[in-house]
Parts: C-alpha cells; sequence; structure tokens
C-alpha cells in the first residue's frame, strides 16, 4: 500500500507557477519541509555545505522583486510554454508575464545555496545534492497538501544582489535555484512522461 501511496505521491506532483499569497504556510509544515530537505542524499564527500535560506513577508518581497528584474526568469517560461503542448492555452503568454512579475506570488520561498568550490567534481556534488533536497521539499509539500514550484535564474548579477540582500557573500555561495511554497491557485496539466523511448532495460 506505502508503495502505491509514493508513486501517487510523486506522480501528482506538480510545477505550480500561481500561489494565493494570502494563505499562510504553517510554521509545522514547513519545518517538515524543511526536514526532508535535509534527509536527502550527502554526496560521497558527506559535504553539507549548503544552505536553505526561507524567506517571508519582506524578505520575499525583496527577493521576488530581485528575481522579476532577472530577463531569463520570463526568457525560461516563454521556452517551456512553446516547447510544451499543454501550455499552448491563449492566454500562456499572460500567464507567464503574470508569473514573471511577482514570481507567482508564494508566501514562502526557500532559496537553496550551494558554497562554492573550486574542485568542479565537489562542485556538481554540492548542487546535485541540493537537487535531490528540492525533489524531497516537493513531495513533502504535497503530501502537507501544499504547492511547490522551483525557479531558477540566470543572472550573475541578481545572484550577486540577491544573496547581498539577505547577508551572504556571493565569493562563498552560490544561488541554485528558489523554491515556491505555497497553496495554488491554479495547478498545471501534467506533461505526459515518455516511458517508451527513456526507459531501457538490460537483462541478460
Ligand atoms: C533543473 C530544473 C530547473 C527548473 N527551472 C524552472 C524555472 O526556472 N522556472 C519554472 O517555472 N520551472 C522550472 N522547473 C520546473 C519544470 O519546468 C517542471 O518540472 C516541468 O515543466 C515538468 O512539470 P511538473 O514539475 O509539473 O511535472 C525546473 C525543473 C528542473 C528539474
Amino acid at each position: 500500500m506505502l508503495a502505491k501511496q509514493a508513486l501517487q505521491l510523486i506522480k501528482t506532483r506538480r510545477t505550480c507557477r500561481s500561489f494565493d499569497k494570502f494563505t499562510p504556510v504553517s510554521d509545522k509544515a514547513l519545518e517538515n519541509i524543511l526536514e526532508a530537505a535535509l534527509w536527502a542524499p550527502l554526496s560521497i564527500y558527506q559535504l553539507q555545505n549548503r544552505k536553505f535560506v526561507v524567506l517571508k513577508n519582506q524578505a520575499r518581497e525583496q527577493a521576488a522583486a530581485l528575481l522579476s528584474s532577472d530577463p531569463s526568469v520570463l526568457k525560461y517560461m516563454r521556452y517551456m510554454y512553446e516547447h510544451q503542448p499543454w501550455g499552448r492555452e491563449a492566454d500562456w503568454e499572460t500567464k507567464a508575464a503574470a508569473f514573471a512579475v511577482d514570481i507567482g506570488a508564494a508566501p514562502v520561498m526557500i532559496l537553496a545555496l550551494a558554497q562554492k568550490n573550486a574542485n568542479v567534481h565537489k562542485m556538481e556534488h554540492n548542487v546535485g545534492s541540493l537537487w535531490c533536497a528540492a525533489q524531497n521539499m516537493m513531495l513533502q509539500a504535497h503530501a502537507e497538501g501544499l504547492d511547490t514550484g522551483v525557479v531558477t535564474f540566470l543572472s550573475e548579477k541578481i545572484k550577486e544582489d540577491l544573496l547581498r540582500a539577505i547577508g551572504f557573500s556571493w565569493e562563498e555561495w552560490a544561488p541554485v535555484y528558489i523554491l515556491n511554497v505555497g497553496e495554488a491557485v491554479e495547478e498545471p496539466l501534467p506533461l505526459e512522461r515518455e516511458a517508451e523511448n527513456t526507459l531501457v532495460i538490460l537483462d541478460n
């Protein structure tokens, strides 16, 4: 039964891009989500050189304002909608523009930071374990009856400004993603996954 429920949880999680800003996330749910982040797999180096920075209220507003000035946020949305058939509703451009204004308007953002490491392999591992944590957080939030959406951004200038605004050094830390957490106003349809051309089973 647990196996079925786990698969159901995984398959019904969606990336949401429109949240109800005024429905708060409970402290207990947030605590569980952060605990799930901590328990994600660690790399072979056992590196825990990472931060999960919770941004609420003014801190969230400040981060959203900075991110909304990064053209890559809208560029990514445009790319995604233009390449995904389910995104081609007549009003997708309006929705994408609305997302870019307030980055989805979730009441809570969790900023994932990897400690910079000159060793490319170690840095890859740092970033990899943060993405494992992203999935853990998304699934835990989903189990709590909440919605999430991961947001990436490209501008080094915005990354630096964001870090400065929250008191972290750009020389030491690299923002990897922001995870929006809250209650969705609108949940997108699932993008069907292709098993046929993706799964390769060798058994001989
Ligand atoms: C590495 C990575 C980067 C992503 N970056 C963004 C992003 O910048 N903005 C966004 O809206 N969604 C982003 N997403 C979410 C994907 O667009 C989303 O997972 C995909 O469209 C499938 O939808 P689903 O999560 O609802 O199944 C990202 C996901 C991953 C794994």
